[in-house]
């Protein structure tokens, strides 16, 4: 059974055969690359859509793909609901009393009951306790309660913050940003306006621009005194006041202001930032699974959260590198209102850009609805997959059928084959329609890993989040020296000289005076130091590095036998040409010892600087042995874990598709002999061909028809064999003689098979190889030698200090 992990395939469930209303041994194995292409589902109340999401998600996660779950219904906390051994007490807090009573039941035997389904449920399904260890540790579940307080919190103030610069230099990822945020804003706030000619809209769209332009951010106090009194004079040509008089300004300001000092506003500040890598990736860089439970917002909120955190992932997504490969799910367990046929909800246009854009990147969307009737088919053509469950009416099916034959464009369709089908599906039954596989397939969900409690309460939301989830953000790597530099204090013990007496120095020791900007002539007090400045090249070709970073020390003077030590020194962010080369006038200086004024001192100190260097300031990076590879200057261990981990799954769907072409041919040839040999056996022996041939298809089977596309080696075929050669050796044997054409059809059979462990064994040497969720990092430190290190500068540096 465990064939098919850590190869980026997905167990949905077994095929389904409708005419006899029986499950078959095949499973359906969904390649997660598929899933960049988009999914939908749809089906009515009670069809299995939830539990078919939870599955996904399950799979997704075991795969270490992580998701983003946006649940209007409150069900997909569920997925917190994990238990290993799968024992009563594990379920008692969680089963529903009412459903208990209605069975008759106490809480504790219906505990007992449940424990005892999902034993036996997954059992049926070729499930274990293992695999539900699996899944927990490989993603932690977080449930998010944006505008509440049950679960974690999500502060939307650091929405309104500038987006970053990729995104304003890109003028349509700019405008989408701005014209989002407005909508979503404008919505709470219970407009429903039109862009074009709405002056609310305008007006805020027009300040929001103007401030981020200046990279600058805006939160709402600002927002409201910034419509009072806009930061710019002309709206378009027309000046602000005719566009929009103060006077109606001040009530736009007002409503802001009521939903400020409304009491459940609070709620919406408090919490972590939208960072959708946070939201992806726990503090060491382990995927996890966050579900966003809105059940208990109105309407207009649900909007306004909704877009808002699609708009950060429109933002995240144009961020990534392209990539063929699954990078994340975003998934929504109910569509309904958010992406309508004819309305123009502020959700539409993200959901739509996200549709188009996002493959590239390798965001997966996953789209469920029970509300055929309400969705725009005409974006979701471009969605590569459709799971369709059983539905209410036939209004519904027809408008299914229409959205599939969209999505099928150009290819082959059979509408009243594929009517007659959506007509006769159950729960838990869904057609899945996916464009890259050359056949729809009917199949039945397996059951679901986490336990199907319903919608969670809010206490028990609260009792499964735990406060420590939420963690500060790492400072970044700062290659071991600290940063500076605020102006000091003057200490006022040291000796000063009079304002007039500019220390005079040799002409070879260079002097460089560091800006004093805000501080008054009157109070500035100059204290020498010695500054640095080295160009270092860090190199190593056996681990292909070859990096260069510039330095610059400061570091203080001390009377005595050592006036300088670099160990002491701050690094400062200042480029040399940034200096000053006078001093401010009026100024007064602090004394320094007699080794600052001996040019020969500054030799002895850059001597000294390329010492420190090569001793102190190595690179330190990461390597993976797993992937070869090595960390960028400046990227922390979990950034580098993050780009791994998709990395190795690239590296893996590369090296199945090599393994796919490699076979290809050979299975084609394979087939095709195996057909020709077998019509002439049937066509020798009526007996065999009139049997029924069934088989169990070992998981096995079904994995290369996943990996390798259907068309090849269709599991069927290759798990007819078996009985095939069976039930025809027992014609033969029952008198006659074992024909010619027998032997070559056993002959070619054993080729498969044989063919097949050979790939078997590859598949399994793909799924051990690219594991590098456990694996520890070696870290690597390079030092420069001395060659390598350029001073070009060292000299006295006046650092300004106020008294
Ligand atoms: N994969 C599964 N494993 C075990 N039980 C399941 C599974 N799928 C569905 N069920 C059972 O069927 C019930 C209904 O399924 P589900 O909640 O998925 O329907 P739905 O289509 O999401 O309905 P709605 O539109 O009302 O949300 C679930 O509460 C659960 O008891
Ligand atoms: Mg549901």
């Amino acid at each position: 059974m465990q064939d098919f992990e850590k190869l980026g395939v997905f167990y949905l469930g077994k095929k389904y055969d409708l005419e006899e209303k029986r499950l078959k041994d095949e499973l359906v194995l969904y390649k997660s690359k598929d899933l960049t292409t988009h999914a939908v589902i749809i089906g009515m109340t009670g069809s299995g859509k939830t539990g078919l999401g939870i599955g996904i998600i399950e799979e997704a996660a075991i795969d270490n793909i992580p998701v983003i779950a946006i649940d209007p219904k409150g069900d997909l906390g569920n997925l917190a609901l994990t238990f290993p051994q799968l024992r009563k007490e594990d379920f008692l807090p969680w089963v529903n009393i009412h459903e208990a009573a209605n069975k008759g039941m106490s809480k504790e035997e219906y505990a007992d009951a449940q424990a005892e389904l999902w034993r036996k449920g997954l059992s049926e399904w070729g499930q274990d306790e293992k695999r539900i260890e699996m899944l927990r540790n490989a993603a932690s579940v977080r449930i998010y309660t944006p505008g509440g307080s049950a679960g974690l919190g999500v502060s939307l103030l650091r929405s309104f913050n500038a987006p970053p610069r990729e995104v304003i230099n890109d003028k349509d990822a700019y405008r989408d940003r701005i014209d989002i945020t407005t909508n979503s804003l404008l919505t709470l706030l219970g407009f429903n306006v039109d862009p074009f000619t709405s002056r609310e809209y305008i007006l805020i769209s027009n300040i929001f621009e103007h401030i981020w332009s200046k990279g600058q951010n805006i939160d709402l106090p600002g927002l409201i005194s910034a419509i009072q009194k806009p930061p710019f004079d002309k709206i378009g040509v027309m000046d602000v006041e005719s566009f929009y008089p103060s006077k109606d300004r001040f009530s736009l300001a007002m409503m802001l202001n009521s939903l400020l000092a409304s009491p459940g506003f609070k709620a919406w500040l408090e919490g972590e930032p939208m960072d959708i890598n946070r939201f992806l990736y726990d503090e060491n860089g382990k995927p996890s699974v966050s579900i966003f439970s809105i059940a208990h917002l109105s309407d207009s909120e649900r909007m306004f959260f909704v877009t808002m955190l699609l708009n950060e992932v429109l933002s995240w997504v144009r961020g990534q590198p392209g990539t063929g490969s699954l990078r994340a799910i975003l998934y929504m367990d109910e569509l309904f209102g958010y992406l309508p046929p004819i309305a123009n909800p502020p959700s539409k246009a993200p959901l739509l850009t996200l549709l188009k854009q996002a493959r590239a990147f390798g965001l997966g969307l996953v789209l469920s609805t029970q509300n055929p009737g309400d969705l725009d088919y005409k974006a979701l053509s471009n969605a590569g997959t459709w799971f369709i469950g059983r539905l209410q009416a036939e209004r519904d099916k027809e408008k299914v059928l229409a959205g599939l034959e969209g999505a099928a464009a150009g290819g082959k369709f059979d509408r009243e084959r594929t009517g007659r089908i959506l007509a006769g599906l159950g729960n838990r039954v869904f057609y899945l329609h996916n464009v890259h596989e050359d056949e729809p397939v009917i199949f039945s969900t397996r059951w679901v890993l986490s336990y199907l409690a319903g919608p969670l309460t809010r206490d028990q939301i609260t009792a499964l989040t735990s406060k420590e989830t939420v963690y500060e953000k790492p400072q970044p790597v700062q290659d071991n020296i600290p940063q500076m530099h605020k102006p000091g204090v003057f200490d006022e013990t040291r000796p000063v000289h009079s304002k007039s007496a500019v220390p005079v120095l040799p002409l070879q020791i260079k002097q460089v005076y560091l800006p004093a900007s805000g501080i008054e002539p009157g109070n500035l007090v100059y204290v020498p130091s010695v500054i640095g400045a080295a160009d270092v090249l860090y190199s190593n070709s056996k681990l292909g590095v070859a990096v260069s970073k510039s330095y610059t020390l400061l570091a203080p003077l001390h009377e005595g036998p050592v006036p300088l030590n670099w160990s002491e020194a701050e690094q400062i962010d200042i480029d040399l040409r940034d200096l000053d080369s006078a001093p401010l006038e009026g100024a007064c200086y602090a004394d320094f010892p007699d080794a600052a004024s001996k040019a020969g001192s500054y030799e002895d100190w850059k001597r000294l600087l390329t010492q420190y260097i090569r001793t102190n300031l190595c690179l330190k990076l990461f390597y993976s042995p797993t992937l070869k590879l090595i960390s960028e200057p400046g990227e922390d261990e979990r950034a580098f874990r993050i780009r791994l981990q998709h990395l190795a799954h690239e590296r893996r769907d590369e090296a199945v598709e090599a393994i796919r072409k490699k076979y290809e041919s050979k299975l084609d040839t394979l087939e095709e002999r195996h057909r020709r040999a077998k019509q002439e056996v049937d066509r020798q022996n009526a007996l065999a061909a009139q049997r029924k041939v069934e088989a169990a298809v070992s998981a096995g089977t079904a994995l290369l028809g996943a990996l390798l596309g259907r068309k090849m080696i269709s599991a069927t075929s290759v798990s007819r064999i078996g009985t095939a050669v069976r039930s025809t050796s027992k014609a033969f044997t029952s008198g006659q003689q074992i024909s010619g054409a027998v032997e070559t059809l056993q002959s070619i059979e054993a080729q498969i098979r044989e063919l097949q462990m050979e790939l078997e064994q590859q598949l399994e040497k793909i799924s051990a190889g690219y594991n590098v969720m456990e694996e520890k990092l070696e870290n690597v430190e390079i030092r420069p030698i001395s060659s390598n290190i350029t001073v070009h500068f060292v000299g006295l540096a006046w650092v300004p200090n106020t008294r």
